[in-house]
């Protein structure tokens, strides 16, 4: 049986925490690769708490400048993709101090060396632009593991690049209930089944590379973006994802708006070139996006409204902190 159909069978047995960096606006690989799935499991009924990662852009000067407007717009991206903040907690982990009084008891269960040998770190450490790593930066896995642990998250849907963090806080939680009694789940990950879709210039879409088709673009902008993506020059369009990386990624596009088959879209392409198909992907994306950016409009208008949310997700996420907390100071001998 898949975890798909466990948590189909039994949602009250689940309770999930994602989320992301509020780095700006998020995009199509967002939405299909992790976004859409958490809606999904909020519909099915399971407790979901969404985390904006705000300490995990102080490292990056450019966000760091316009938190506040990043970290509305992420939860912005939230509501509008359907996160109901009636049935799920969207929270900042700054806000949280209970939550980031944990880091403390679980940076003694890890040792300097694996912190140094994180896959993750490293990547980030060599692509960051700074002169010198800061030790907060060496620190994101063990205050990861806080983040999912705080409120005994069993689930957390991530992409494949947050294992690494996944197998800590699973370390984390393992080494603390040998040493002081049984207080942490084992959070298992979940992949999303959603292939990888390539920006517009055929590599990852990522917003950085400036290759990303933003949630939030207009029908325009959606148009103009996706008129520019890279193709190939054989004219008749198929799918092939090892050969023709930048189509069939088009094709993955517009199929996964149209809840279809790629193949079936190329097929219907033939002959119509990259144009043909170029205008297929433009339709199937801002038809499927209208729904949500019309809700994105109207949700804009009142910032404080979001802020509101924001806070009401902070305090919520505070209670659980806390009693977390409580549980953790009793087992460690520090109930005074
Ligand atoms: N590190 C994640 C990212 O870069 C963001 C994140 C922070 C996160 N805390 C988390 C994701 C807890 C899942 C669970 O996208």
């Amino acid at each position: 049986m898949g975890p798909g159909e466990e948590i189909r069978r039994n949602p009250a047995g689940f309770r999930v925490l994602t989320g992301d960096r509020p780095t700006g606006r998020l995009h199509l690989g967002h939405y299909f690769g992790t976004l859409k799935g958490r809606v999904e499991l909020q519909d099915l009924g399971v407790e979901t708490f969404v985390i904006v990662a705000d300490y995990q852009v102080l490292t990056d000067r450019d966000v760091a400048e316009r938190l506040q407007e990043h970290v509305e717009d992420l939860v912005l991206d939230y509501l509008a993709a359907g996160i109901d903040p009636r049935r799920s907690t969207i929270f900042a982990h700054s806000a949280v101090p209970a939550l980031n009084q944990l880091m403390l008891p679980f940076l003694s269960l890890v040792s300097v060396a694996e912190l140094g040998r994180n896959p993750t770190v490293k990547d980030e450490i060599a692509h960051s632009r700074q002169a010198a790593v800061s030790g907060l930066m060496f620190t994101y896995p063990v205050h990861q593991a806080a983040d999912i642990l705080f409120c005994k998250a069993n689930l957390v849907p991530v992409g494949r690049d947050q294992l690494p963090h996944l197998e800590l806080t699973r370390t984390v939680a393992r080494r603390f209930n040998d040493r002081y009694g049984a207080v942490f789940p084992e959070p298992a990950a979940l992949l999303s089944a959603a292939p990888v879709l390539l920006g517009t210039d055929g590599t990852k879409m990522s917003k950085s590379r400036g290759n990303a088709i933003a949630l939030a673009a207009t029908a325009d902008e959606t148009a103009r973006l996706i008129k520019g993506a890279r193709t190939d020059g054989e004219r008749h369009i198929t799918y092939n994802p090892d050969g023709r990386p930048e189509v069939s990624s088009l094709l993955l596009l517009a199929a996964l708006c149209q809840d279809r088959d790629p193949r079936e879209v190329a097929e219907e392409i033939g002959g119509g070139g990259a144009a043909a198909l170029k205008r297929t992907v433009t339709e199937a994306v801002n038809e499927h996006l209208a729904p949500l950016r019309a809700r994105r409009i109207e949700l804009a208008r009142d910032r404080a409204h979001v802020r509101a949310v924001l806070r009401a997700g902070n305090e919520r996420a505070g209670e659980r902190a806390e009693a977390t907390l409580s549980e953790v100071r009793a087992a460690m001998g520090m109930a005074y």
